[in-house]
């Protein structure tokens, strides 16, 4: 593209203007076209197909080529714009004050030649700057009036926004009450951190649910959520990164708005102070060597004047502040081959196509596999075996394929097929409607659905069996000295000293281990049985009815269904396992084996029994409390919330912008709290 400027610009010289400016244009509207696309991908679809650094290379051709023939641009060329559009379901905000985007800077070079221009604008001779981390999320812009949380929007095109106050007050790092009593904006970035996002996507692979591609999409979908609920259960976090002083401030540097805004309650973006741009390129170089160092994703580092009345001095172009720039990081992908395609078969017998990869170092470590997900992701990507792709770490992590370098294809490359036999034990693999997953029909048969159910049944949040790990199951499996999940407990420490890298000690500490988990709560046990869609909360729910598992092998479908937040998914799943005659001749191997089957009287108990038979319907937004608080507030004393409203119903608690479920209330002449009535209810 440079190229093709540059012989645009030569042409120029010697044809005359005139003569290239549709070849120009014609180049502009290729760009425009595509970045438009990427654009609706990215800010709407929230699932781009290319990397940021991609994108911003096609804007800044864009931006090059406008630059060199001014006459070209159009009024809707998206170099003209800020940023996306805002999606209908949601009320729109327009910003008190528009949010604009920021210039980039790649190199030393550029960060120089900004301070320069401030330096001609400003007329000053040394500037003082502070350099933030750029978080890979998405903005927030958050309203308090007299100290009190009223509405958070996301930025939509800079000049109107999203209302997503519903999801923002479930992320905990918001405060929804500040120190002091101000009214004052605050923006910050919304985000999900590495760790939260893998979680968040294994759960989702679990169940068949598409996968996010990175944190970022992840954050942008759960605050895009219409129901606060899932928000709720989702990892997100909030840091602060800037102030709009409604009222007098009496704050003179940005250093000290960062301060505030600790005082004021909030989490803030890491920052460091510079005397001058020579120090700003100097941390600009450690924390670019640094940049997987942290919990979350950066693409880059903000650079920002210190002098807030250079600022207001300086003020803005069009789109982006003259007091600000935006590093942005080289990308982290590599180029490698694909060696084979193989299928590794999961727990619930789902089947994972993996990219077998000529080894590469990517951010920081080796890659030699990288998963493709699914036969959608598969097909969508159309990887082959033979070709040559682009990697790179979701959540810097974990290793996937970006796309396929289509322009290296030989023709020699072999695509690869969904297995229709388990490629572990033979078994029929079948691909339900609606579901993304191919799955072994063979359950406790298949060899690898076993393993890596007794790796989940000892898992930390299972029965966290430590000192039994993948490698100890293996052999185990392996010298037939177990069979299922239930077999550990009948184990002793003489046939596993036995084993090889196996000494006394360690053999002595895994049948403790093993001795200790018999008396796990009785949640646990459940969701160690790995029951297809019943996850740790699932399980947690469960006990409120079911206090032994004899009373869940008894459940029908309805019973189960009485359980808030127990769907049919998961009311089927629990029936169908319980049918199966192996799940119960395990559940009674374990019984047997000594694992606890029940839960005890102080363990089902709630804290207090003052709500007991009482039935709470929550509606609308909280001020002070998370749904999830709310609710663990009542199961805790005995009583129960519902989703529906009837008048079975005792209490209603009311919450802002509560919408038909108060009203049907209302007619039903049921109890109506506030959220500080029911506080004060609770006391
Ligand atoms: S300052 C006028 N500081 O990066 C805009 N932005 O275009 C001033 N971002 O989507 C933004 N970390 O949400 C600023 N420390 C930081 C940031 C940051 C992430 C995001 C921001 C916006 C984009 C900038």
């Amino acid at each position: 593209m440079e190229k093709v400027i540059e012989e645009l610009r030569q042409l120029a010289e010697t044809e005359g203007r005139e003569a290239v400016l549709s070849k120009a244009n014609e180049y502009a509207e290729k760009l425009r076209t595509e970045i438009t696309y990427h654009d609706n991908r990215y800010h709407i679809k929230d699932d781009p197909e290319i990397s940021d650094a991609e994108y911003d290379q096609l804007r800044r051709h864009l931006e090059d080529l406008e630059g060199e023939f001014p006459e070209i641009i159009t009024p809707d060329s998206p170099t003209q714009r800020v940023g996306g559009a805002p999606i209908e379901a949601f009320e729109k905000v327009t910003h008190r004050v528009p949010m604009l985007s920021l210039g980039n800077a790649f190199n030393a070079q550029e960060l120089r030649a900004f301070d320069q221009r401030t330096k001609r604008l400003s007329g000053r001779e040394e500037i003082e700057y502070v350099v933030e981390l750029k978080i890979d999320g998405l903005t927030a812009v958050l309203t308090y009036e007299d100290g009190l949380l009223i509405r958070g929007a996301t930025r939509g095109d800079g000049e109107v926004g999203e209302d997503v106050t519903h999801n923002l007050k479930t992320v905990k790092s918001i405060p929804l009450k500040l120190s002091q009593s101000v009214t004052l904006d605050v923006r910050g970035e919304v985000f999900m951190d590495k760790e939260g996002f893998q979680e968040l996507n294994s759960r989702r692979q679990e169940n068949g649910k598409p996968l996010f591609a990175n944190p970022r999409n992840a954050a942008a979908g759960t605050v895009r959520q219409l129901d606060a609920r899932i928000a709720a259960e989702r990892p997100l976090n909030l840091l602060a990164y800037d102030l709009i002083y409604l009222g007098e401030g009496g704050l003179t540097t940005h250093m000290e708005v960062l301060e505030y805004l600790e005082e004021l309650g909030f989490k803030v973006n890491h920052r460091h102070f510079c005397a001058n741009i020579e120090e700003v390129i100097k941390v600009v170089e450690e924390w670019t060597e640094g940049r997987n160092n942290h919990s979350f994703e950066i693409d880059g580092l903000v650079i920002k004047i210190n002098d807030l009345a250079l600022r207001e001095e300086l003020g803005a172009t069009a789109k982006s502040p003259r007091w600000a720039i935006a590093y942005k990081f080289p990308a982290q992908q590599k180029t490698t081959t694909v060696k084979d395609i193989l299928a590794s078969v999961g727990r619930t017998g789902a089947i994972t196509p993996v990219a077998i990869l000529e080894p590469v170092e990517v951010a920081g470590s080796t890659v030699g596999r990288a998963t493709l997900h699914n036969e959608d992701e598969l097909r969508r990507k159309d990887v082959r075996i033979g070709d040559t792709v682009v990697i790179q770490k979701a959540g810097d992590v974990i290793p996937e394929v970006v796309k396929v370098v289509t322009s290296k294809r030989t023709g020699e490359e072999q695509e690869f097929q969904m297995p229709t036999a388990c490629p572990v034990c033979g078994a029929d693999v079948v691909r339900e409607p609606g579901e993304a997953v191919h799955r072994c029909t063979n359950n406790l048969g298949c060899p690898a659905q076993v393993k890596e159910g007794i790796v989940h049944f000892v898992s930390r949040n299972a029965m966290n069996i430590d000192g039994v790990g993948p490698s100890l199951i293996d052999q185990l499996l392996e010298k037939s000295l177990i069979h299922d999940v239930a077999d550990l407990y009948y184990l002793n420490s003489e046939e596993l000293s036995n084993l090889e890298r196996m000494g006394d000690k360690s053999a002595q500490n895994a049948i403790n281990a093993i001795e200790e988990s018999k008396d796990r709560p009785l949640d646990r046990l459940i969701f160690a049985l790995g029951i297809r869609h019943v996850g740790a909360g699932a399980a947690r729910i469960l006990t409120q009815k079911y206090l032994s598992i004899a009373d869940l092998m008894q459940a029908q479908i309805d019973d189960l269904l009485e359980l808030d937040e127990i769907g049919p998914k998961i009311a089927e799943s629990i029936v169908e396992y319980f049918s199966h005659e192996r799940n119960r001749e395990l559940i009674e191997k374990l019984r047997q084996g000594g694992v606890r089957m029940e839960m005890t009287e102080d363990e089902g108990a709630p804290m207090d029994d003052s709500l007991v038979g009482k039935t709470f319907v929550f509606t609308g937004g909280l001020e002070t409390l998370t749904r999830n608080e709310a609710k663990e507030m009542v199961l805790n004393r005995g009583g129960k919330v519902s989703s529906s409203v009837s008048k079975k119903t005792d209490y209603v608690v009311v919450g802002t912008d509560a919408g038909s479920k108060a009203d049907k209330a209302r007619e039903l002449n049921l109890h109506i709290l506030s959220e500080a009535k029911f506080k004060d209810l609770l006391k």
